[in-house]
C-alpha cells in the first residue's frame, strides 16, 4: 500500500480482525449470531424483556475477551499509525479492546466498548470489567441507583461518533477495510462515500464482502497474512 507524504488513511475494522485472536466473529461459521438471536440479546427490546440474559451474553463476551490476546494483525495496525500519527484514523466496528491493547489511540469505537457500562437513567458511563452472569445482582449507577447497561450500540440505536467519522472520511485520501462482511450500516457505506468522493478503497479479507464490487483492490488472505505486509514503507 503505496502511501505519499500527503496521504491520509482511514483504516475500518471488524470481526474479522479479532477471529485470530479466538474471538467469534458473529456471522461466520460458529458465529455469535448462530448462537444467539439478535433480537434476544442486542435490541433494546430484548434488554427492556430480559436484562439478565443480555447481561449473560456480555459477560460471556466480556469473559472471552479478556482472554484474548491481540494479533499481528492489530499489531500492525498499531505500527501503521505510528508511521502516519494523525495522518491515521481508526475506525472499528468491533467492542473488544485488543486494538487498544496492540498500542492503537486514534481509535474510535462506533458501536461502543465492552469493557465499559452505561446508566440507563443519568447516561453515565463507567469503566466495568464485571461478569454478571447467572442469578447475580444486577449493576446500578454508582450516580443514581438506576439500572446499568452495556455500552453497546443495539441494533436500531444510533452508532457513536458518526460525526467525526464523516469528518474524518471526507478528508482521507485511502479506505483499508479489515474483516468485514459489509451486511451492517452505516459502516457498509464507508466504502460508497469514499468512492463519491474518489478515495482509493482497499478491502482485506478471506472471502469477498457482500459490497465487494464497490471496492477499489480486494486482497484475500487473513488479517495477520496481510496487515504485516502492508506495513513497509515502500509498499
Ligand atoms: P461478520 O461476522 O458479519 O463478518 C466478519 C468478516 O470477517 C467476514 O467477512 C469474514 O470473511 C472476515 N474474516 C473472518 N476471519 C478473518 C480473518 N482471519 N482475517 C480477516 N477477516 C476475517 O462481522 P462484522 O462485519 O464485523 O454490530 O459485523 C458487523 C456488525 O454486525 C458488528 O459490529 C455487530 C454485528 O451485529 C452490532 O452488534 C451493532
Ligand atoms: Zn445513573
Amino acid at each position: 500500500m503505496r502511501l505519499a507524504l500527503n496521504d491520509r488513511l482511514f483504516v475500518l475494522t471488524g470481526a474479522g480482525i479479532s477471529a485470530e485472536s479466538g474471538l467469534a466473529t458473529f456471522r461466520g461459521s460458529g458465529g455469535l449470531w448462530n448462537g444467539y438471536r439478535v433480537e434476544d440479546v442486542a435490541t433494546p427490546e430484548a434488554w427492556r424483556t430480559d436484562p439478565e440474559l443480555v447481561w449473560r451474553f456480555y459477560s460471556m463476551r466480556r469473559r472471552d475477551a479478556l482472554a484474548a490476546q491481540p494479533n499481528a494483525g492489530h499489531i500492525a495496525i498499531a505500527e501503521i499509525e505510528q508511521k502516519l500519527a494523525d495522518r491515521f484514523y481508526l475506525c472499528t466496528q468491533n467492542v473488544d479492546d485488543l486494538h487498544e491493547r496492540a498500542g492503537s489511540q486514534r481509535i474510535h469505537h462506533m458501536h461502543g466498548t465492552l469493557f465499559q457500562s452505561r446508566c440507563v437513567h443519568c447516561n453515565a458511563t463507567f469503566p466495568d470489567k464485571a461478569l454478571y452472569e447467572a442469578a447475580v445482582k444486577l449493576p446500578k449507577c454508582p450516580k443514581c441507583g438506576a439500572l446499568v447497561r452495556p455500552h453497546i450500540v443495539w441494533f436500531g440505536e444510533v452508532p457513536l461518533d458518526m460525526e467525526d467519522i464523516y469528518r474524518e472520511l471526507d478528508r482521507t485520501t485511502i479506505l483499508l477495510v479489515v474483516g468485514t462482511s459489509g451486511s451492517v450500516y452505516p459502516a457498509a457505506g464507508f466504502v460508497q462515500v469514499a468512492n463519491q468522493r474518489g478515495i482509493r478503497t482497499i478491502y482485506v479479507g478471506p472471502e469477498e464482502p457482500l459490497n465487494a464490487d464497490a471496492f477499489d483492490e480486494i486482497i484475500l488472505g487473513s488479517a495477520t497474512e496481510v496487515l504485516p505486509t502492508l506495513t513497509g514503507p515502500d509498499r
